[in-house]
């Protein structure tokens, strides 16, 4: 099979730092297919082998193992084109169409990695040339808009020139292999589902931590926030993987059916719960690994009295039969204690003890994402080098199972965006979302959005290198919980 790939934004940093390490490992996996083109397009003045050599470059910054060799990257290289294009300009679009009439590849994708601002009018662009028949696949990079009608309007755009099948929106995590085994557990093993409901847990958290602060991204980080950048999209794709209902089987609509109905089912926002459900932090200075860092309205490109949060911590239930009054809770910040994405299952305690436990111990599934991908099945149990003593038999104390994915099964495993990567080109559509969960997911998040704008008091501040604000802590306490790593 041929494919052209045609990356817009091909001098930018997603394409740098994601896209073109992914499509090495798969080139160096041989799972890429062989007959193929990758033409990077930006503005800047390159022949091919300049941009051959800039791509060289900056593979030095790539971790070692991951890195070409000279020889891999000379046989890597020759699949890469460039192609000055500027996107206002109808001529260039004739110029793509005319190179990627040399070849009339089977498949030719599209991938958009540019400001969302330009998605509308190089889709206009791209139908007015021509470029928009049945082998096309247009893949647009989050986020997709800043609210529910910036986002309908670009989905308006796209689906006025392609159907939806061929276009395939990109949420990097739910092409992590911790997610891929989310879905596994659930729906490949029939342990879990009888205990998957409100009868038998208590709550399930998300959290998404991450250790760096905003980078060189801080101007496109200042007008965007926590929610808009990861609570809308990969944290509540995270929810819908947890909560959805097993789907009639694996094709890519019966899979974004079950998630629509989990986001449809979120319970709407009332006033009271705008108020004490939801918590926004900016990061201040703080000391992370003994050096101190700058806080937030330090960074480069952020505006000095910015509002913009950089955690956000809030609360929610799903309205239906399985998980009524259940509370989900999801976090989400920069400048947090450690790089930390795990889902935790908090299942009840049971129902009459006869043995001591740990004030609060119950079962408890932990679904690590990153750094360690893998499971945790927290039990209870006897210590058995306490038998002899009468009070140790009636007392259990916390044991895990670990199941460490990378030991498993290797840590060279397919990482998200060569696995996203290798779907599109194949046309695999069940790992993207469809235009109504974006929609539905901005629906959710817009009260929040106009509570904020409408409330003075601001982010409340922490300190870089903790778990936020300590308002976070209190919100799930009042429920009588805490966060995992708190209990
Ligand atoms: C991106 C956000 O979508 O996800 C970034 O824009 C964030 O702000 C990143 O850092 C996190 O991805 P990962 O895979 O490193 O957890």
């Amino acid at each position: 099979m041929s494919f052209d790939l045609v990356l817009f934004g091909g001098t930018g940093d997603l394409a740098w730092r994601k896209l073109m390490p992914a499509l090495f490992q798969a080139f160096r996996h041989g799972t890429l297919p062989a007959d193929g083109r990758i033409i990077g397009v930006a503005r800047d003045d390159l022949s091919d082998s300049q941009y051959r050599a800039l791509i060289r470059t900056r593979f030095d910054e790539v971790e070692l193992a991951k890195r070409p060799s000279p020889e891999e990257f000379d046989r890597f290289a020759a699949l890469l084109h460039f192609l000055r294009m500027d996107l206002s300009q109808p001529q260039d679009y004739e110029r793509l169409a005319a190179q990627l009439r040399e070849r009339n590849a089977d498949t030719v994708v599209m991938y958009l990695a540019t400001a969302p601002s330009l998605f509308t009018v190089a889709c206009e662009q791209l139908a007015a040339a021509g470029l928009n028949t049945a082998n096309t696949r247009l893949v647009l990079e989050k986020p997709l808009g800043h609210d529910l009608a910036s986002n309908r309007a670009i989905n308006e755009t796209v689906r006025s020139v392609l159907a939806e099948k061929q276009i395939f929106r990109i949420d990097h995590y739910l092409g992590k292999p911790s997610v891929q085994n989310l879905f596994a557990l659930r729906f490949g093993n029939a342990l879990f589902e009888p205990l998957w409901r409100r009868e038998t847990i208590a709550n399930i958290q998300i959290t998404i931590a991450e250790d760096l602060g905003v980078e060189k991204r801080g101007a496109f980080y200042d007008s965007t926030g926590a929610l808009r950048d990861m609570v809308q999209n990969h944290a509540l794709q995270l929810l819908c993987a947890v909560a959805m209902e097993p789907p009639i089987n694996s094709h890519a609509d019966d899979i974004r059916d079950e998630k629509l109905k989990v986001l449809r089912s979120l319970r709407p926002w009332t006033a009271q719960a705008l108020g004490q459900d939801v918590i926004r932090g900016q990061y201040m200075s703080g000391r992370m690994e003994g050096e101190i860092v700058s806080g937030y309205r330090d960074e480069p490109g952020v505006n000095p009295e910015s509002t913009t949060e950089t955690f956000v911590a809030l609360r929610t239930e799903i309205a239906n039969w399985r998980w009524a009054g259940v509370p989900f809770y999801i976090r989400t910040g920069k400048r947090l204690a450690g790089r930390d994405a795990r889902i935790v299952v908090n299942f009840r305690p049971v129902p009459h003890a006869i043995f001591h436990s740990p004030a609060g111990a119950a079962n408890q599934l932990a679904i690590h994402l990153q750094p360690k991908d893998g499971l945790e099945l927290h039990l209870l149990a006897q210590a058995q080098d306490q038998r002899h003593s009468k009070a140790a038999a009636q007392s259990l104390t916390p044991v895990h199972l670990d199941l460490d994915f990378d030991k498993r099964f290797g840590s060279e495993r397919v990482g998200a965006y060569e696995r996203l990567l290798l779907d599109v080109i194949d046309g695999r559509l069940n790992l993207f979302v469809r235009s109504d969960e974006q929609e539905e997911a901005w629906r959710w998040v817009e009260p929040i959005m106009e509570f904020w704008r409408n409330e003075p008091s601001g982010p409340r501040p922490y300190a870089a290198g903790t778990w936020g604000p300590s308002a976070a802590s209190a919100m799930i306490a009042r429920d009588g919980h805490c966060w995992s790593e708190e209990c």
